[in-house]
């Protein structure tokens, strides 16, 4: 490590989570230069908002890479950069094979050619599949049921690989729900096509759609609708400058849980959107749709007991009131 102020690469670091891990990572004193093809992020995020440097180009550009790594001293890579709609992954499976998969692989063999050995990966619960205990545990066998949780489980075996040919230092975290934005309101989730459930339901608070679909009413579950475990992108964003502390202390490569460890139904996060909004929701109430599981909860433990991560924003009513905030502002 260098002895001036570590620099981190932030891949994707114009998109939802990697913004705020920009902000998290500059308000701890790094310093951060961002990597992303703005195919889905957000150029003014970067320029106006956290006023750092944004390189625009792809992961998979080798030449662009090496280039990065000669001309500055990066301690670490934070790397979120990658597609993540399910669906289109079953639609077109070759798009995230080859960028989330082909485009990680770049990444880390420039970084080996550079000598740079930390790394901080954006993994999912989607590599659990359908889990049998919850909430998940770590050690919880792997079975993702899409192609966009199979890239992301294909990136951890590479790592793990890595870790033992090349002592490769990596910290894999596996995100439940991201949701919410920052408290302070300088930068929120802007997904397009949005697919999330709690922008989905502002927005038909905001009148920019008629309804929220519900897509089943009869899980085994205690209203019937699935439950999600929702973890603030704060607490989200804190948790990557932990992992990035700890292997700049020289830890070792470990894996990670991000989640609440308790889980909200979708009827109770409609609910909360009314009291907090103070708007009607309209509810269309759909079939069931492949692949969802009844219940998706993580521990996070784990994160609590090795990188004392303490998450701020576990109560659903504070996610939805600052995600609405930031909706007003940038929707209003
Ligand atoms: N949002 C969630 O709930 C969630 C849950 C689990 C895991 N994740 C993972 O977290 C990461 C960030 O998710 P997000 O919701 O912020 O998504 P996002 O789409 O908002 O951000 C991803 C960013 O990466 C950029 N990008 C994509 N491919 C690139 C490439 N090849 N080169 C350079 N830039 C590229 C996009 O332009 C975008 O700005 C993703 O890896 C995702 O799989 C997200």
């Amino acid at each position: 490590m260098s002895q001036q102020t570590p620099t981190i690469l932030v891949t994707g670091g114009a998109g939802y989570i990697g913004s705020h891990a920009v902000l998290a990572l500059q308000q701890s004193g790094y310093n951060v230069l961002v990597l992303d093809n703005l195919v889905y992020g957000h150029r003014d995020l970067i320029e106006n908002t956290l006023k750092t440097e944004l390189i625009v180009g792809d992961t998979s550009d080798r030449s662009l890479l090496d280039k990065i790594f000669a001309s500055r001293s990066i301690d670490a890579v934070m790397h979120f950069a990658a597609y993540a709609y399910v669906g289109e992954s079953v639609s077109d499976p070759a798009k995230y094979y080859r960028n989330n998969v082909l485009g990680t692989l770049s990444l880390l063999e420039a970084m080996l050619a550079a000598n740079v050995k930390n790394f901080v990966f954006s993994s999912t619960c989607a590599t659990y599949g359908v889990p049998t205990t919850v909430p998940i545990p770590e050690d919880h066998p792997q079975s993702p049921i899409n192609p966009y949780g199979m890239t992301k489980l294909m990136v951890e075996h590479i790592l793990q690989d890595f870790q033992v040919a090349y002592d490769f230092k990596s910290v894999i975290f596996r995100y439940f729900n991201a949701a919410g934005a920052d408290p302070e309101g300088r930068l929120g989730e802007d997904h397009n096509p949005e697919t999330h459930l709690i922008p989905l339901v502002l927005q038909t608070a905001m009148g920019i759609r008629p309804c929220i679909k519900v897509f089943g009413t009869d899980y085994p579950t205690e209203d019937g609708t699935c439950v999600r475990d929702y973890i603030h992108v704060y607490d989200l964003a804190s948790a990557h400058v932990l992992g990035i502390d700890y292997l700049l202390k020289g830890g070792d490569s470990t894996i990670f849980n991000l989640g609440n460890g308790s889980g909200f139904s979708v009827k109770q996060v409609i609910d909360t959107a009314r009291q907090v909004t103070g708007k009607d929701i309209a509810v269309e109430e759909c079939d069931r749709r492949p692949g969802d599981p009844p219940a998706l909860v993580g521990s996070g433990e784990k994160a609590r007991r090795i990188l004392g991560w303490n998450p701020q924003y576990a109560d659903l009513e504070k996610i939805i009131a600052h995600a609405w905030a930031w909706h007003q502002s940038r929707h209003g």
